[in-house]
């Protein structure tokens, strides 16, 4: 069975909620307050959201932490966001494990630190058989680089092109044993997908509060699912019986 069939097809809860964390610089530009305090105050945020999504019974909860394309920002706030990253898994950890959370990972780990590539390694080998609630960190991760590499892996071994087809594209994805995002939520009233996960996203619902994300609380939160549940999910077939 592909994991992209997920049980949940219809449910009103969503099995799978992804978050575009968009919007902490213009939240700390609008305080006066350098574009790492926004970053910090996300940070801070995440802890809210977190628990709030494994309250609710979701099962995967996937973050965006750090595009491909965030490399082009200026050294020092890439610098400063590899540092939260370390933070928060020095931080939290122990606790997230504690609850039951599982840490994966999908994107690049190399083009990171070897040290932080490491403590990610572990935090990952440490939770693996949480089952609480699964905390999909997108971090170095681009969708369109995603289909390039599955489709690079797929010519290295060989695959044969009658073979090909939606289950097994997605085996190649850095998702494969992830059910596709029923709910995608972008904070800051920006309204694009930049480059999020652009094979996995085709049938989700996507929902665009205004708010930033370090102001993005439980009660936005339930908004959004209040939102998800009243949408009519057809996945291109008709209304559902
Ligand atoms: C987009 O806001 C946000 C990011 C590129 C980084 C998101 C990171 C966090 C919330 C920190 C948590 C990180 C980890 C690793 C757990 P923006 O900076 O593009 O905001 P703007 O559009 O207002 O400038």
């Amino acid at each position: 069975m592909t994991t992209n069939e997920a049980p949940s097809r219809f449910s009103k809860v969503p099995r799978h909620v992804a978050i575009i964390m968009d919007g902490n610089g213009r939240w700390a530009q609008e305080r006066g307050l350098p574009r790492m305090a926004g970053h910090r105050a996300g940070t801070e945020n995440l802890r809210t959201i977190i628990r709030a999504i494994a309250k609710l019974g979701i099962e995967y909860l996937t973050l965006y932490a750090f595009s491909t394309e965030n490399w082009s920002r200026p050294k020092t706030e890439i610098a400063g966001l590899m540092h939260i990253l370390s933070e928060v898994i020095d931080r939290e950890i122990e606790e997230l494990h504690a609850e039951g959370a599982r840490l994966i990972h999908i994107g690049h780990l190399d083009g990171l630190s070897s040290t932080l590539q490491n403590k990610v390694r572990a935090a990952i080998e440490l939770t693996r058989h949480n089952q609480r609630i699964n905390i999909v960190l997108a971090f170095n991760y681009g969708g369109r680089d995603e289909i390039i590499h599955a489709i690079k892996r797929m010519l290295v071994e060989r695959v044969n092109p009658d073979d090909v087809d939606e289950t097994l594209v997605s085996h190649y994805m850095f998702t494969a044993e992830i059910p596709d995002p029923d709910l995608v939520i972008r904070t800051s009233g920006e309204q694009r997908t930049s480059n999020f996960l652009t094979w996995q996203t085709v049938y989700s619902e996507w929902i665009f509060p205004k708010v930033y994300w370090p102001d993005f609380n439980e009660e936005e939160l339930q908004k959004a699912v209040d939102e998800y549940a009243r949408r009519d999910r057809r996945f291109g077939g008709l209304k559902e019986a």
